[in-house]
């Protein structure tokens, strides 16, 4: 802590994720910017904060200190895939409720922690989504295996909780998809969903805060296989990203409520795109990497702005900046794009930087493993089309 002088702002995470490059990277940059500002800083995890009703009043105790100076701001890390309404949610609420502002809200938390929820959401605002089946009923996988047929194979089927590509499955044809259901853990609903063939191992990752965009970075596989996430090996590179692609992630993001997330987009070969994902607790290793970015960084100054209303950083009044379109509008992606990602720059250390460089033009200069990623890939659509 570096002053006891108001406002107060406070990191909030989870003790299961603390020690993590994320948490660990927003933990440094809070404490220099309120160390810079004269802020109150103070960090906490979930398991430390008891929840009081005393006298009909909310009331909150850490480690069993009375907590009489509420933080203003709080900067919340959950492990999205296993925050339950019951706990982590809990607690959160509770602090909104006190008053404080969080960043990001339970409600924006809870819109991502479900694919399919988060879809129920996008849907019907004009935002661009592969189609998509899910069920409530816990014994309902093999019903839908005849029910999603129409969505075509091969098939792209999710578990609705599942996170780093690792629930992720492209199924062949239908004795594929019922051969998964024996094999897999039914213990979230499955989602099942329209392959976007023309984005099979590879998709754009583009960080949004504060309804800004930070930066965008192409993923790519390096195995063949459709998932482009960096934990299973994808690469990510920095990449320029069109008008529409950035306008569509502010959209996901203000929709979805979110201060702080990462959205994933699937690449159409038009230049127009599919939302797949977002993400409320985005990872940001392989970003700061590929984008020389300091996520945590603009989080922290974001952060500071939201107790200084009106006020915002260098750093933060530099990021991009898209045309505010109405997030009820009609889809904003006009004319495509000339390509997928317009003007693909590349400039991770293993690609040359040249701000004219298209998407196939990159892909053809990518180094030798991604080369011959795309020959794997077009063996693989091969054998799953024959
Ligand atoms: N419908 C789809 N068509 C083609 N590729 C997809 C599709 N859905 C997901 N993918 C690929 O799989 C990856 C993981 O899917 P995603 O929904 O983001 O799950 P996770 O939360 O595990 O990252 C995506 O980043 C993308 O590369
Ligand atoms: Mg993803």
């Amino acid at each position: 802590m570096c002053s006891s002088v108001a406002p107060r702002l406070w990191f909030l995470t989870d003790r299961r994720i603390r020690e993590d490059y994320p948490q660990q990277e927003i933990m440094r940059a809070l404490k220099a910017k309120c160390c810079e500002e004269e802020l109150d800083f103070r960090a906490l995890v979930m398991d430390e904060v008891v929840l009081t009703i005393e006298d009909g009043n909310l009331g909150l105790r850490v480690n069993g200190e009375l907590i009489t100076a509420y933080p203003q701001v709080v900067v919340v890390r959950v492990p999205t895939p296993w925050v339950q309404s019951d706990s982590d949610i809990t607690v959160l609420r509770h602090l909104e409720k006190m008053g404080c502002r969080l960043m990001n809200r339970p409600q924006a938390i809870l819109n991502c922690v479900n694919k399919f929820w988060t879809f129920q959401e996008l849907a019907g605002h004009g935002v661009p989504l592969p189609d998509t089946f899910s069920y409530g009923g816990h014994e309902n996988f093999a019903k839908m295996i005849d029910e999603a047929e129409v969505l075509e194979f091969p098939m792209v089927v999710k578990n609705t909780r599942g996170h780093r590509g690792k629930a992720v499955f492209l199924a062949r044809d239908k004795h594929h998809l019922a051969d998964l259901s024996h094999l897999i853990r039914h213990d979230a609903p499955y989602l099942f969903q329209k392959y976007v063939k023309e984005s099979h191992g590879k998709d754009v990752r583009v960080i949004v805060v504060g309804g800004r965009v930070v930066g965008t970075m192409l993923r790519c596989s390096t195995d063949g296989r459709m998932q482009s996430n960096c934990s299973l090996g994808g690469v990510g590179m920095m990449c320029s990203l069109s008008e529409q692609g950035k306008q569509l992630a502010v959209q996901v993001s203000n929709i979805l409520g979110m201060d702080v997330c990462g959205i994933d987009l699937l690449m159409k070969d038009d230049g127009s795109f599919y939302v797949c994902e977002a993400n409320a607790n985005v990872g940001f290793i392989a970003f700061d990497k590929a984008c020389n970015l300091d996520v945590a960084g603009i989080i922290a100054d974001y952060a500071a702005s939201l107790l200084t209303p009106g006020r915002l950083t260098r750093r933060m009044s530099l990021l991009s900046v898209v045309s505010t379109a109405s997030e009820t509008s009609e889809p904003e992606l006009g004319p495509p794009a000339s390509a997928a990602v317009d003007n693909m720059s590349a400039s991770s250390s293993s690609v040359d930087s040249d701000p004219e460089t298209t998407e196939r033009e990159l892909l053809t200069k990518l180094p030798g493993a991604l080369f011959n990623m795309n020959q794997l890939l077009a063996n693989e659509i091969k054998l799953l089309v024959e």
